[in-house]
């Protein structure tokens, strides 16, 4: 198994992956089609295993007003049949070294005791806008004392719309 960059030519192989992984709903392959399409910047890397893509995970900027707060961790997806093997784990530990990730604040909406072990803490503030308690709210390396609601991309929101779901019913995992 490696672990790169993704390539355009793996995007399309990406979103197959995202759509088994998320079985049900269309909502995290039209996010990460728009922040594509829209050229958002977005840092990704994929495991390569036998040709096939079989885990993703993208950082998308997050946003006080307009000025950059860090990077929100979303999606992350490991193909069903390699999933509980330790490839999500080698992948976003692999991620959380790299230079663009590796002294930014990050925030992650997902099950806490899954993101707790990579050093992921309940974030107090700023509020997710899917998760108005932070209840499955984390953050890391956050120094943010204000309350605020922190932004997202605009795809966040329009995948919601596109795919039927509402941007705060958004899976959290
Ligand atoms: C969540 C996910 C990325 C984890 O990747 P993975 O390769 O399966 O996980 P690992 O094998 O590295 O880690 C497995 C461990 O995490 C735990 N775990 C896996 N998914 C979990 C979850 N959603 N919540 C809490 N713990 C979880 C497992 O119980 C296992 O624990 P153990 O080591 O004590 O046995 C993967 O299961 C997945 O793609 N799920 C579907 C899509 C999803 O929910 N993505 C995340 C939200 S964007």
């Amino acid at each position: 198994m490696k672990i790169q960059k993704l390539m355009i030519e793996n995007r399309t192989k990406v979103y197959a992956l995202l759509q088994h992984a998320f079985p049900g709903t269309d909502y995290e392959v039209a996010l990460v089609q728009k922040l594509h399409e829209n050229n958002r910047l977005v840092h990704e890397w994929v495991c390569i295993h036998t040709s096939k893509v079989i885990a993703y995970i993208a950082f998308s900027n997050a946003y006080d007003g307009t000025d950059i707060c860090g990077l929100h961790l979303a999606p992350m997806a490991v193909a069903p049949e390699f999933q509980n093997q330790g490839v999500g784990s080698e992948l976003l530990k692999f991620a959380l070294r790299q230079e663009a990730i590796k002294s930014r604040t990050l925030f992650v909406l997902g099950k806490p005791a899954y993101y707790q072990r990579f050093g992921f803490e309940p974030c107090g503030a700023p509020i997710c806008p899917f998760d108005k308690n932070n209840s499955h709210f984390l953050s890391m390396r956050n120094n943010i004392a204000v309350s605020f609601s922190v932004g997202y991309e605009p795809e966040f929101n329009a995948a919601a719309t596109s795919s039927g779901k509402q941007g705060k019913n958004r899976r959290s995992r």
